[in-house]
């Protein structure tokens, strides 16, 4: 028997999260300040700087993922200007919203593995896009940081329900977010979308939230930043899982399509090599973010 969510009683709940109560003080304020055009980059980086933790996260991110040079980025005043203040409040974001539900997870999802698995799919996205989009690198990490926040919220929302979903897509042996669509009439790409718009992400990021686990992502338009950051992180998404990162309560497995890599003009080789390089780039973030 089907059990279609209230998506009415969603959005509201969609909502709720995104009052100033429910997110973390210095990440209410970073929104308001970034969504406020008058704001300049001090202003926004003094806002970050407040929150320790919050601040050597994303120096390491930006350092170990995207700077390997000698001069490292030391200031969130220098990150500001290396990765433009869209990309550092959507960063922001992320990390601020992984950490703030942790205490949600309960025993049903790992949180330490499913921050693997979305650290894992953000480090491979940015790898898929490094040879031919490489400006976009920094927002494609994002998106894979946070492609899967729709399960976050679909737990909070209908924890029972949402178990069921986990629980049919493993012992059926079927993707999760056919099993929630099933269950739900929804799953957790659109959720997630819905999230991302509330949250005023850019075009390119909602496209990769909502899209990630869409068959024929690469048949959107091929000119548009957002076919190609929805295709990156559902390539990232599936090398994530068949390699093994972490987890998010997906365990099924499915090869990556043929025409996904033709559309990201990766040629068998790249895939080897970032097959090869991955667990190592992505252990070297895990454990930078770890050890603080
Ligand atoms: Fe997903
Ligand atoms: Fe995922």
């Amino acid at each position: 028997m089907k059990n279609i969510i209230d998506r009415s009683k969603l959005q509201e709940f969609i909502e709720s999260l995104h009052s100033i109560s429910t997110i973390p003080a210095v990440m209410s304020k970073t929104l308001q300040i970034i969504d406020n055009p008058q704001s300049s980059a001090s202003e926004i980086s003094s806002i970050i700087e407040k929150d320790y933790a919050l601040t050597m996260k994303i120096l390491k991110i930006v350092n170990s993922v995207f700077y390997g040079y000698e001069e490292k980025v030391t200031s969130i005043h220098t990150a500001v200007v290396a990765l433009g203040l869209k990309t550092l409040r959507s960063m922001t974001l992320g990390l601020s919203f992984v950490d703030y539900l942790k205490q949600g997870f309960e025993n049903i999802l790992d949180i330490e593995k499913f921050w693997e698995h979305s650290i894992g799919t953000a480090v491979i996205a940015s790898m898929v896009v490094e040879q031919r989009y490489p400006k976009l690198r920094e927002d494609v990490f994002v998106g894979g940081l946070l492609h899967d926040i729709g399960k976050v919220v679909l737990l909070q929302f209908l924890v029972r329900e949402y178990k069921k979903a986990l629980e049919k897509s493993k012992d059926d042996d079927i993707p999760l977010y056919l099993c929630e669509q099933e269950l739900l009439g929804i799953d957790h790409g659109e959720v997630g979308g819905l999230l991302a718009r509330k949250w005023h992400l850019s075009d390119e990021l909602i496209s990769a939230i909502t899209m990630h686990h869409s068959k024929d992502c690469f048949r959107m338009n091929p000119e548009a930043k957002e076919t190609v950051f929805a295709c990156a992180v559902n390539c990232a998404n599936l090398i994530a899982l068949e390699k093994e990162i972490g987890a998010s309560g997906d365990a099924y497995r499915t090869p990556i399509p043929e025409e996904l890599l033709e559309f990201l003009k990766l040629k068998p080789a790249d895939i080897v090599e970032i097959f090869k390089k991955s667990n190592k780039r992505v252990q070297k973030v895990k454990k930078e973010l770890v050890l603080e």
